[in-house]
C-alpha cells in the first residue's frame, strides 16, 4: 500500500494539559492506540490523572461501563520518550501556546516520526502556515482545532496551511470523522471561524458595561435570552478564563483592527486577575438596546469572515451550534431576524468602526440565506455528494431531500461523471429521516406532506437505483430508517468496520416508507428482512456483509479506496437475494414462516435457543400494527416486482401515520419508552 494511502492506525498527542489529555482520550474511547507525550514522567501523570477523572466522572454518569473506562485508559500510554512516535501516523501538538516552543516542538516532530506522519497543531492564534516556516515536509502539516472539552465538544476545525497537501487535510478530516467529530473547513487565518466570532461576543459585551449601557447580570440575562444559550458572556469567561479571552481578542486586534481589539475594561479585569462578579436583578428594560449590539457584532462578523473566505456560511453555523452550543447559528439567526434587520444592525457596528460593510450582507437584498445541505465534490470524474447536516446527523428532511435530489440530477447527467458516491457528514451516515417533522404534520393534520415528503423521496431513490452509472453508499457509521433505505437504493453499499444500521421503524409506530420493506427483501431475502424490520436489532457492518445487507466490510481508512473499486466495478441494477448463511437459517424460517400476531404475543417461538427467544420477545415490545403491516407488505411484495411494491409501501402510509401509536411512538422518542395500545 503507498504512504499516501496508509490508513490512520496508531495516534500521539503532544502536551498532556487540558487540550492534550482529551484529545488522547477521545482517540483512545474511538478505539486507537495513542502516546501521550509531556516534558516530563510527571507532566505525564499531571495528564493521565486528568484523563482518569474525566473517565470516572464518564462511569459515574454512566456513560461508560467501568471496563470500557478501563480499556480507553489502556490504550494510552504516557511517555516523555521521543523514541517512542516512530511509527506513528499522526501526532497532534497540544504544547503551550507559544510560538518559540511549538516551532521546537514541531522540528522534534519531524525527526521523530516518519516523513508521511501527519502532523498537526492544536493552536488556537499562530497560523498554521507561520508555524510550517522551516519544516522540512510542510505539506504534511496541518491545522487541527479543537474545543474545550476536547473528550466532549464534538466540533474541530481542520485548517489546511499554503503547503499542505489535499491528500494530508482530507487524511486529517477522514480521522476527525472517526474519532466521532464533527469537522468543520477553515481557511487559515486568525480565530480560524468560530473564534472569529465568538471572541468579539464576548468583547462586546465586556464593552455594553464599560459604556454603562448596563450591568453585568443585565447583560448576561440578556444574551442568554437572545442567544437561548445556557450561560452568558461573562459567566463563560469565568469558566474558561478571563484572560484567555483577552489574549484572544488581542490577537484578533492586531491582526484585523480595533473593533476586535479587546476592550479596556477587560484588560483591567485582567491586570485584577479576579472573575467578573454578579450583583443584582437584571433591568429587562434595557435588554433591547443590548440584544441590537451582541446581535449586530455577531452578524457584522459572521457576514465578514464568509465574505474572506475563511468559512462557509453552512460551517459558521455549524461551528455555533456545535462548537457552542448555540441553539441557531449567526446566519439562521439572520434570517430568524430578518436580513434586512441584520444588515443595519452590523452596519451600526462597521459605521462606529468605520469598517466596510460586509457584501455577504449588503448584497443579500434583504433575502433569506439558503444553506446548502449537500456537498458536491468531482475528482477523477467520481462525483460525491456529502449529505451536510452533521449535527442533526443528516437526518432526511425536505430541504435535504429537494437538494439531493438536484446535485443528484445534476451528477447523473454531468458527462465528466463516471460514478456518485452518497456520503454523510460528521460522525454518522444518514441518522433516518426528520422525526419532529412527522410529529408537527401529525399534529397538525396534515398528513399529506408526510406523503408529498415521501414521495419525494421515493423519486429520488428510485432514480438513484436506475442511474446508468454506479452509485455507492459510502456507509461510514451509523445508517438507521430512511438512511438504511438510502443505501439500499444505491447499487452497492461499501461500510466501514464501525457502521452500525438498524430499521427502528416498528418501535416508533410506523413502517420503513422508503423501500425497507421491498429492497431488503431483494437482498437478504423475506425471512432476514422480517427480523429486521420486526425487531430493529441494530447490526453491526461485519454482520450486515454476512447476510447480504451490505457489499463490502472495509477498516475505515480503506473506505475511499474500496468506494473507488466499486465504482469501478460499474452499475449493479438487479438484485437476487443469495442464500442465507447457515448461521442464520432458523432465524430467518421463524420470521418467514411465523404469523405476525405470534411474534407479537411471543408464543412463535418455544424452543429453547435465546438467541431466538430474544428476537420474537424483541417484537412484542413493538407497535402492533406497524408489525402487522409491515409482515404484510415484504411478504406480498416479494411475490410481485419491485415497482408494485414500493407503490404498496406508499399506498399504506396515512393508514400508519393516522394510528395513535404512530403518534405516542414517534412523539415520545428519547424521552420515555412508547406505550403502544394497538391501534
Ligand atoms: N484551553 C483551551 O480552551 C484551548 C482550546 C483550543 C486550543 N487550545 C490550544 O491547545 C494548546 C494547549 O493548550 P492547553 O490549554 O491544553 O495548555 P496546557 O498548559 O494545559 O497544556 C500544555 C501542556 O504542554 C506541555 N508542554 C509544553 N511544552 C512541551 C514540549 N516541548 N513537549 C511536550 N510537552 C510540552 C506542558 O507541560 C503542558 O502539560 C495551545 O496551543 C492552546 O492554544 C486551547
Amino acid at each position: 500500500m503507498s504512504s499516501k494511502n496508509r490508513p490512520v492506525q496508531k495516534l500521539a498527542v503532544i502536551g498532556a494539559g487540558n487540550m492534550g489529555s482529551g484529545i488522547a482520550q477521545k482517540m483512545a474511547t474511538e478505539g486507537y492506540p495513542v502516546i501521550l507525550v509531556d516534558l516530563d514522567d510527571d507532566k505525564v501523570a499531571r495528564g493521565m490523572n486528568i484523563i482518569e477523572t474525566t473517565l470516572k466522572e464518564g462511569v459515574e454518569r454512566r456513560i461508560f461501563r467501568p471496563e470500557q473506562a478501563g480499556e480507553i485508559k489502556g490504550r494510552i500510554t504516557g511517555t516523555a520518550d521521543w523514541s517512542d512516535l516512530a511509527d506513528v501516523d499522526l501526532v497532534v501538538e497540544a504544547v503551550f501556546e507559544d510560538q518559540e516552543v511549538k516551532s521546537k516542538a514541531i522540528a522534534r516532530l519531524e525527526e521523530s516520526c516518519r516523513p508521511d506522519t501527519i502532523l498537526a497543531t492544536n493552536t488556537s492564534s499562530f497560523l498554521v502556515t507561520e508555524l510550517a516556516e522551516g519544516m522540512e515536509h510542510p505539506a504534511r502539516f496541518v491545522g487541527l482545532h479543537y474545543f474545550y472539552h476536547p473528550a466532549k465538544n464534538r466540533l474541530v476545525e481542520v485548517i489546511p496551511g499554503e503547503a499542505t497537501s489535499d491528500d494530508v487535510t482530507a487524511r486529517a478530516w477522514a480521522l476527525q470523522e472517526q474519532i466521532g467529530k464533527t469537522p468543520i473547513s477553515s481557511a487559515d487565518a486568525s480565530g480560524f471561524v468560530v473564534n472569529r466570532y465568538f471572541v468579539p461576543w464576548l468583547n462586546e459585551a465586556v464593552r455594553l458595561l464599560e459604556e454603562g449601557v448596563a450591568d453585568i447580570p443585565t447583560i448576561e440575562a440578556s444574551c442568554k435570552k437572545t442567544f437561548r444559550v445556557g450561560m452568558g458572556p461573562f459567566q463563560l469567561m469565568n469558566v474558561t478564563g478571563v484572560h484567555i479571552a483577552m489574549h484572544a481578542a488581542n490577537t484578533l486586534g492586531e491582526k484585523f483592527g480595533p473593533f476586535y481589539a479587546p476592550a479596556k475594561t477587560l484588560k483591567d479585569q485582567v491586570a485584577l486577575g479576579e472573575d467578573w462578579v454578579f450583583e443584582g436583578d437584571a433591568d429587562q428594560s434595557k435588554f433591547g438596546a443590548i440584544e441590537e449590539r451582541m446581535l449586530g457584532a455577531v452578524c457584522y462578523v459572521a457576514a465578514q469572515l464568509v465574505d474572506e473566505k475563511v468559512g462557509t456560511i453552512e460551517d459558521t453555523d455549524i461551528g455555533a451550534r456545535v462548537g457552542l452550543r448555540w441553539p441557531i447559528g449567526p446566519f439562521q439567526m439572520m434570517n430568524r431576524i430578518g436580513v434586512d434587520r441584520a444588515a443595519e444592525l452590523a452596519g451600526k457596528i462597521a459605521s462606529q468602526w468605520d469598517l466596510a460593510m460586509p457584501k455577504t450582507l449588503s448584497e443579500a437584498g434583504g433575502k433569506p440565506f439558503g444553506f446548502q445541505l449537500v456537498k458536491s465534490e468531482i475528482r477523477d470524474g467520481v462525483a460525491t455528494l456529502t449529505l451536510n447536516r452533521p449535527d442533526a446527523m443528516n437526518a432526511l428532511n425536505e430541504e435535504l431531500v429537494g437538494q439531493l435530489h438536484t446535485a443528484f440530477r445534476k451528477a447523473a447527467s454531468d458527462k465528466a461523471v463516471r460514478g456518485i458516491v452518497i456520503a454523510g457528514a460528521g460522525k454518522g451516515f444518514i441518522a433516518g429521516a426528520d422525526i419532529r417533522f412527522f410529529v408537527k404534520n401529525i399534529e397538525k393534520k396534515t398528513l399529506d406532506r408526510i406523503v408529498n415528503f415521501t414521495e419525494a423521496g421515493h423519486e429520488l431513490l428510485n432514480d438513484m437505483a436506475t442511474c446508468r452509472k454506479p452509485v455507492i453508499a459510502r456507509m461510514h457509521g451509523l445508517a438507521l430508517g430512511g438512511g438504511l433505505e438510502l443505501a439500499l437504493a444505491c447499487h452497492k453499499i461499501i461500510a466501514s468496520e464501525k457502521a452500525v444500521m438498524a430499521f427502528p421503524e416498528t418501535g416508533i409506530g410506523i413502517c420503513p416508507g422508503l423501500g425497507g420493506t421491498q429492497r431488503t427483501t431483494r437482498r437478504v431475502g423475506t425471512g432476514l428482512a422480517s427480523w429486521l424490520v420486526l425487531t430493529g436489532q441494530m447490526v453491526p457492518a461485519g454482520k450486515a456483509a454476512a447476510i447480504g445487507l451490505v457489499d463490502k466490510v472495509v477498516p475505515h481508512g480503506e473506505l475511499d479506496d474500496a468506494v473507488l473499486a466499486a465504482i469501478n466495478d460499474g452499475p449493479v441494477h438487479e438484485r437476487t437475494p443469495g442464500k442465507v448463511p447457515e448461521k442464520f437459517t432458523s432465524l430467518a424460517t421463524l420470521f418467514d414462516k411465523a404469523t405476525a400476531d405470534d411474534l407479537l404475543a411471543g408464543k412463535a417461538y418455544s424452543g429453547d435457543d435465546p438467541a431466538l427467544a430474544k428476537a420474537v420477545k424483541k417484537v412484542g415490545t413493538k407497535a402492533p400494527v406497524a408489525v402487522r403491516l409491515s409482515t404484510k407488505m415484504i411478504r406480498e411484495g416479494a411475490k410481485g416486482s419491485l415497482k408494485a411494491g414500493l407503490a404498496m409501501e406508499l399506498a399504506h402510509l396515512t393508514e400508519i401515520f393516522s394510528t395513535a401509536d404512530a403518534y405516542e411512538g414517534l412523539s415520545t422518542l428519547g424521552r420515555k419508552r412508547p406505550e403502544f395500545k394497538g391501534r
